[in-house]
Order: structure tokens, then C-alpha cells, then sequence
């Protein structure tokens, strides 16, 4: 099987319509993504990685290193579905050359094919300025995770009327500016209505709307790897269940020294 595009992801979008919605998921390794590959058309490589695999309390202190390679385990764990990797917070706000500069590293380093934004009107100069030069990107509007210090939480956004015209804005700046498709996170539903309806390219909900023309979860909440997860999130799975268990039978076996029986060891030849 030939490996989605970009420009196939955007075409989905015909004349304000999918006709099915887009499916994502996030991956942050290579199993992980060998598993999520054939179900999904985009694996985004989030900088969500940094409460899933880090234990870290946000994603401010995600590198571009750690994205790097996180994204190119996930390139080579995926055969299908178009990989596409957050920038992390630092790594593009400064100007739109920063931007390029640690996007084309992010490409080179993993093979991925398009790189993630967060922020809206701000953000439009430097989509364009990196489209045009070989780089797609996907912009992220709503609840922008890396602003928490300014917005004081992991609250839906949207809920006034200038923060809601404020959002509109910020996706219909980035459709204008050349992204391929938007992420809209954490709003209330209304607004990622309308601007599904008002924006040309496929907008990605979580914790949005089933209208969006498309969805995206971390898959570690979605396969029930956390006790605790926000609202917008429906379990699938209780992995979390069952690696727990399944850890426990092991401890149990090895200090029974029921493992490893003869099965699991070598003997030499007689
Ligand atoms: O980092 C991430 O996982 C994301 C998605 C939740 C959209 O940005
Ligand atoms: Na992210």
C-alpha cells in the first residue's frame, strides 16, 4: 500500500464536505504506530508525549530532539497513514525563519511529512511562509496546550462571545494562509461548527464536534492507559487493566520460580 499524502488529505475536503470523516491518532513510537497505522489516515507525533511518555506536567519543555526522534520511530513503524509531528513550544513563535529552520529539521530528521502549529492569526505569516517553501502545515486553534501559562488551564475555550469570534478568526486566518487542515481542540460546539463550515480545508476535532470533518485522540486515553482522562475523551480500551495484570502474573510466576520453565531455556546439545 502506497503511503497517504498531504495533498490527498486535503482533497478529502470537497466543496465544504468530507464524505467520511478523517481519522487520527497520535503515536510516539514504533510499535505503537505499526499497531495505529492501517486504522488511521494521519499519526500525529503530538507533544502530548511529554504527560504520556515523560511525565512531564505540560508540553512547555518538549525539545525538538525529543520530537525528532519520537517521529522518526513512528516514520519507520508506518507504511500508510501521512505522519505528521508537533513543534514543539519555542521552536516557531519567534519568526517565521525560526519556524522554517526547525521544521526542516523536524523533516529531515524523521521523514515525516507535514509539521503541526498551535495559534491562529499570529501564526498565519509564517503557514504560508513554510507552505511555500516545501513544508505543510497543520494548524491548532481553540485550546492551544503550550499557551496554558497564558490561559490558566485545560479549559473548553470559546465560551464568551470575543473568544469565540476570536477562534473563528484564527482557523479562517489560517485556511487563507495555506494550511492543509486544522485542529480544533477543547471549544465549545458551536464555533467548531461554524468554522467547518467556513473554512476550505478539513478541520480535526477533539473535544469539538461530530460535525468537524474529522477526529483525533491521544491513543493512550483512548486505549484506556489512563485512569483519568478529560471529558472529550471515550474509552475504547482498558490496556491499562490489562498490563497491570498481566505484570502481576509475571511477578507471581517468577517468585514461584514457576518462570522461566523448561520452554524458555536453552539446553546444550546432547
Ligand atoms: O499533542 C497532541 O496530542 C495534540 C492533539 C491532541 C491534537 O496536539
Ligand atoms: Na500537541
Amino acid at each position: 500500500m502506497k503511503r497517504l499524502t498531504v495533498p490527498k488529505i486535503r482533497a478529502h475536503k470537497q466543496d465544504g464536505k468530507v464524505e467520511e470523516p478523517l481519522v487520527m491518532l497520535t503515536a510516539y513510537t514504533a510499535r505503537q504506530a505499526q499497531l495505529l497505522d492501517e486504522h488511521c489516515d494521519m499519526l500525529l507525533v503530538g507533544d502530548s508525549l511529554a504527560q504520556v511518555i515523560y511525565g512531564l506536567p505540560s508540553t512547555i519543555p518538549v525539545t525538538l530532539e525529543m520530537m525528532a526522534n519520537h517521529a522518526a520511530a513512528v516514520v519507520r513503524g508506518s507504511y500508510h497513514a501521512v505522519v505528521i509531528v508537533d513543534m514543539p513550544f519555542g521552536s516557531y513563535e519567534q519568526s517565521k525563519e525560526q519556524a522554517f529552520e526547525s521544521a526542516a529539521y523536524l523533516l529531515k530528521a524523521s521523514g515525516a511529512a507535514a509539521v503541526k502549529l498551535e495559534g491562529g492569526e499570529a501564526m498565519a505569516e509564517t503557514v504560508a511562509f513554510l507552505n511555500q517553501r516545501g513544508i505543510p502545515v497543520m494548524g491548532h486553534v481553540g485550546l492551544t496546550p503550550q499557551a496554558v501559562n497564558v490561559l490558566g488551564g485545560y479549559g473548553a475555550r470559546g465560551r464568551s462571545d470575543a473568544e469565540a469570534k476570536k477562534i473563528v478568526g484564527d482557523a479562517k486566518a489560517l485556511d487563507k494562509a495555506g494550511a492543509f487542515a486544522i485542529v480544533i481542540e477543547g471549544v465549545v460546539e458551536p464555533i467548531a461548527i461554524e468554522i467547518t463550515e467556513n473554512v476550505a480545508v478539513p478541520t480535526i476535532g477533539i473535544g469539538a464536534s461530530g460535525r468537524c470533518d474529522g477526529q483525533v485522540l491521544v491513543a493512550e486515553d483512548m486505549l484506556g492507559m489512563f485512569e483519568r482522562v478529560p471529558r472529550f475523551v471515550k474509552k475504547y480500551g482498558d490496556i491499562a487493566e490489562t498490563i497491570s495484570a498481566t505484570a502481576a502474573q509475571y511477578a507471581s510466576e517468577v517468585r514461584s520460580r514457576a518462570f522461566p520453565g523448561d520452554e524458555q531455556t536453552y539446553q546444550p546439545k546432547k
